[in-house]
């Protein structure tokens, strides 16, 4: 793991309960900051917070859908009023519905552009006033190399994160002044529940077109994200960063 001070840092991480999240939580937690864990499956949830934990961190849990405009601003409010003031956002939380894009219903459109994109900026917004008031701040939002150069069969999803990226890019615009950073991060391909239900062909072809030679984990994206949240990186916003091995498109 990267080694990075957050010492006296609040982080809540959305999504915190499995795979890319729970390793940023994780990797947040034992630099120092004090996690709070959005998830919505409250029973996992609780189980991840306790492994953090149990292994020396700092971490509470929040149940909260983040597509759920009331729910997110009940939840700040929780966790504002818990930790007085939150310095760093990580927005993971996301989703996928793959189909072709002829065969997107309404409903899958929507559950993916809700979750990652309006998701992303109800969460955002909810903590932007107490980075404002700190002066200082680190947003780092997830995308997804699919958000970059697309992906047959996840057109609702590459929408989302290509939105995200430019969410990114403007709100690091608005907020620079500020000392608050915000940046993207686009996962290749990590190995978590997310991409396990993947055709084992598909995911050995993916493999093949890595130059590293091994699929990613949550850890090296979490490492990505301990660069965003140093103190150290205060200079670097509005970037998108893509972590993927090197996979040839
Ligand atoms: P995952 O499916 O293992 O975990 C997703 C997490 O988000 C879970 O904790 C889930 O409970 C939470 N979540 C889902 N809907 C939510 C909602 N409405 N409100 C709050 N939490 C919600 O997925 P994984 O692989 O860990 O992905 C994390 C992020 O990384 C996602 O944004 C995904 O799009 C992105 N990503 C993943 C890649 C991969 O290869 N696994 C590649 C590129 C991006």
């Amino acid at each position: 793991m990267i080694k990075v001070d957050l010492t006296g840092k609040n982080a809540v991480v959305t999504g915190a309960t499995r795979g890319i999240g729970f390793g940023v939580a994780k990797a947040l937690a034992m630099s120092g900051a004090k996690v709070a864990c959005i998830g919505t499956n409250e029973e996992k949830l609780k189980e991840s917070v306790a492994e953090i934990c149990a292994g020396g961190g700092e971490a509470k849990a929040f149940v909260c859908n983040v597509a759920d405009s009331a729910a997110v601003s009940e939840v700040a409010s929780a966790i504002l009023a818990e930790y007085g003031r939150v310095d760093i956002v990580v927005n993971n939380a996301g989703i996928t519905r793959d189909m072709l894009m002829r065969r997107i219903t309404d409903e899958m459109w929507d559950d993916v552009i809700n979750v990652n994109l309006r998701g992303t900026f109800l969460v955002t917004r909810a903590f932007v006033e107490s980075m404002r008031k700190g002066k200082w701040g680190r947003i780092i939002n997830i995308s997804s190399i699919s958000g970059l150069i697309g992906n047959a069969g996840q057109a609702n999803y590459s929408a989302s994160k290509a939105g995200v990226i430019g969410f990114t890019r403007t709100v690091s615009k608005e907020l620079g002044n500020r000392n608050i950073t915000v940046n993207a991060i686009c996962p290749g391909f990590v190995d978590t529940d997310m991409t396990r239900v993947l055709n084992p062909v598909l995911i050995q072809g993916i493999k093949d077109r890595i130059p590293v030679g091994r699929i990613g984990s949550p850890e090296d994206i979490a490492n990505a994200v301990l660069f965003f949240a140093s103190p150290d990186s205060s200079y670097v916003t509005g970037q998108v960063l893509t972590v993927d091995g090197g996979l040839i498109m």
